[in-house]
C-alpha cells in the first residue's frame, strides 16, 4: 500500500463487528484514520480490535443498540469524547428482518426494523452532528432492496434513509457536509446469507471488494447523493 490516505481523519463506523462495516473500518484504520467502531455489544468487536492494523491512533469500540434510545445517546457521546470531532460517519449497521410482503410480517417486527434502521440511525446521526467538522461526510449504507416488493420493513427503511440522505445533503450543504447513500451491492455477509439462503456464498463478492468508494468519500470525494459500489471508478 502507498502513503496512508486517511491520516488525521476521525471516523465512526457502525456495525463493524462483521460484514461490510468491518471491512470498511479495517481499511480506514489501515489508511491511518482514528476509528470508533460499534456493534450491539463491545465484546463482538474484540477480534476487530485485535486484527486492525494501521499507522494512526488505536481504534476504539463502543456498544450501540440502535433500537434503544439510551444506547444511541450514550454511544454517540462516547464516540465524540473519544474522537473530539467527527470527519466521517458511516451509518452501516442494519437489520434485515423477514423477506416477506407487508401483510405477512410478524407482529412487532416492523417496529423493531424501523427502530434500528431508521429512527436509531437518524437519532445517532443527530447526536453526532454537532461534533462534525465542516466538509465532513455522512455515508448511509443503502441497498438495491430499497422500496422493493417482498422486502417489508428492510426495504421501507432503506428507501426512507435514501430520502433522508437527500434531505440531509441539502440541510448540511452550508457546512459543506457531504451526505451520500452508498449501495455496496450483493456482498458475502451474514445478512446476505440470510436473505439468499440457497445462494453459494463463494459466488458473491467479499466485503473488501466494496470499500473503495468509502475510502474515497472519507478522503473528500463527492459522488452526489447516491452511488453504487459496483459502478465506482476511482
Ligand atoms: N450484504 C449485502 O449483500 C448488502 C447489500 C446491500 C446493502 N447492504 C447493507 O450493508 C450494511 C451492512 O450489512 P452486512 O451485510 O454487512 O450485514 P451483517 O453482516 O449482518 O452486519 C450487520 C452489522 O450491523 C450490526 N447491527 C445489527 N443490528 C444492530 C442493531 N440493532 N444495533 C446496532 N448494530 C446492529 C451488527 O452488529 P452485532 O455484532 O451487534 O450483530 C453487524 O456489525 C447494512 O446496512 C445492509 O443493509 C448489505
Amino acid at each position: 500500500m502507498g502513503a496512508p490516505r486517511l491520516q488525521g481523519v476521525r471516523a465512526v463506523v457502525t456495525g463493524a463487528s462483521r460484514g461490510v462495516g468491518r471491512a470498511v473500518a479495517e481499511r480506514f484504520v489501515a489508511e491511518g484514520a482514528h476509528v470508533v467502531v460499534t456493534a450491539r455489544a463491545e465484546h463482538r468487536l474484540e477480534s476487530f480490535l485485535r486484527d486492525a492494523r494501521g499507522p494512526g491512533a488505536r481504534p476504539a469500540a463502543m456498544a450501540l443498540e440502535l433500537g434503544e434510545p439510551h444506547s444511541v445517546a450514550a454511544a454517540a457521546r462516547a464516540a465524540v469524547l473519544e474522537l473530539g470531532r467527527v470527519d466521517v460517519l458511516v451509518n452501516n449497521a442494519g437489520v434485515l428482518g423477514s423477506r416477506l410482503p407487508l401483510e405477512d410480517v410478524p407482529d412487532g417486527e416492523l417496529e423493531a426494523v424501523v427502530a434500528a434502521n431508521l429512527v436509531g440511525t437518524l437519532r445517532f446521526t443527530q447526536a453526532i452532528l454537532p461534533a462534525m467538522s465542516d466538509g465532513a461526510a455522512i455515508i448511509n449504507v443503502s441497498s438495491g432492496a430499497a422500496g422493493r416488493a417482498g422486502w417489508a420493513g428492510y426495504g421501507i427503511t432503506k428507501a426512507a434513509m435514501d430520502a433522508a440522505t437527500r434531505m440531509l445533503r441539502e440541510e448540511l450543504a452550508p457546512r459543506g457536509i457531504r451526505c451520500v447513500a452508498l449501495n455496496p451491492g450483493g456482498t458475502r455477509t451474514a445478512m446476505r446469507a440470510a436473505a439468499y439462503p440457497s445462494e453459494d456464498p463463494a459466488t458473491v463478492p467479499h466485503p473488501r471488494s466494496v470499500v473503495g468508494p468509502f475510502v474515497a468519500i472519507a478522503e473528500g470525494a463527492d459522488p452526489g447523493w447516491h452511488v453504487e459500489a459496483r459502478e465506482w471508478t476511482p
